[in-house]
């Protein structure tokens, strides 16, 4: 008997899961997002479960600069298009990454020599024709993406200052969440940024810079909170502050790219002791949204450690997502289901 139940265990342990998708448990109260790499629709099993799982996607690369807006005057939608397409047939809410960001731009632009002027009327056009492009279908956006360095200060970039677009500070983050409004008023508009989730020098500097915005105006609605974790012990009291701050703004609050990378072996497995804590911090991240009302969305960078980021930008790291490879729920996934449950569904 003892053995049978023994090799029952070993052999026929499948991860406990209530079967109740997690955008069903998340109800209405926010969104469960995931983000997305157009060819991979294709992959029946890709597919599938991020249509069974997830109420919102954002496309991992598709709407950036790079891809979207390939030659001067040349813009290509296509698989953007597919992903929106693939979501609207699956009743998922779009998010759109990113208008402006300092990474993934085309050579004709970083190579162009370009006034200040010019680049502002390159830059305008972009976020009229692309924001306009997806309007109605797209229902927010990180507008600008990683403009501040961890000690506060504004990044340098082509954007801000190298040679940037001719406005002072953060005038130019503030001149691109105006285009965005006035290319699609019903679009909400995020500022986006990693590292900036625990009240810090640079979670400070974004406040103020949102709190000056609405104190003139400016067209912001909410700030994204990537989530780029490792298996360390979370700052929860600074992330929770850092919230209430936010939402006193009446700002809203979204995880945008949540993941957490562990060390792995060759063949790809965290060690045990290193995917409890995972787990944790995946229940963890999803209580904290719970508990603050205007934080709407939780959105893993990925949903499959088959085609995370981390691998290739970190060696050695992987095993980050709530599923793994063969798209089985993982102890993480569990964890975000048992969160959303005891909240909703007692
Ligand atoms: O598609 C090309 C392929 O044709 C080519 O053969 C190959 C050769 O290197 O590159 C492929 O493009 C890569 C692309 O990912 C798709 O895999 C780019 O080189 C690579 O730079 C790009 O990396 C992306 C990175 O942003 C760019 O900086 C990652 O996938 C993406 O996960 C990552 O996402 C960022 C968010 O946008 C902002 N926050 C941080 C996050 C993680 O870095």
């Amino acid at each position: 008997m003892l053995y049978s139940c023994l090799l029952f265990a070993l052999t026929c342990w499948q991860p406990v899961s209530s079967n109740v998708p997690l955008r069903e448990l998340a109800a209405d109260r926010l969104r469960i997002g995931a983000a997305v790499e157009p060819a991979h629709l294709e992959e029946p099993e890709y597919a599938a479960t991020l249509a069974r799982e997830f109420n919102q996607v954002e496309p991992e690369n598709a709407m950036k600069f790079v891809r979207v807006h390939p030659g001067p005057v040349t813009y290509n939608f296509g698989p953007a298009d597919s992903l929106v397409a693939f979501a609207q047939s699956h009743r998922m809410a779009v998010r759109g990454h990113t208008l402006v960001w300092h990474q993934q731009l085309p050579s004709w632009l970083t190579g162009g020599r370009y006034s200040f002027v010019e680049l502002s009327s390159i830059l305008a056009d972009h976020i009229y024709t692309v924001v306009k492009h997806f309007a109605g279908q797209v229902y927010a956006w990180d507008v600008v993406n990683e403009a501040f360095n961890d000690d506060g200060s504004l990044r340098s970039t082509l954007w801000s200052d190298a040679p940037g677009i001719g406005r002072e500070g953060a005038g130019y983050i503030e001149q691109a969440l105006r285009w965005a409004h006035a290319a699609d008023p019903n679009a909400l508009l995020f500022y986006n940024d990693f590292g900036a989730e625990p009240v810090n020098a640079k979670s400070d500097a974004i406040y103020r810079m949102a709190r000056d915005f609405l104190s003139r105006g400016v067209p912001l609605d909410g700030i994204g909170l990537q989530m780029h974790l490792r298996g360390e012990p979370l700052p929860l009291d600074k992330i929770d502050e850092n919230l209430t701050r936010l939402e006193g703004l009446g700002l809203q609050v979204q995880i945008t790219e949540l993941d957490v990378g562990l060390p792995v072996d060759a063949a790809g497995k965290a060690a045990p002791p290193d995917i409890a804590r995972q787990a944790e911090i995946y229940a963890d991240v999803v209580a904290l949204c719970l508990k603050h009302p205007r934080c709407t969305a939780i959105q893993t960078w990925g949903f499959t450690d088959k085609y995370s980021w981390i691998p290739s930008w970190f060696p050695g790291n992987g095993s980050a997502l709530e599923f793994d490879a063969q798209y089985q729920p993982k102890r993480a996934y569990e964890a975000m289901e048992k969160a959303l449950r005891s909240s909703f569904h007692k």
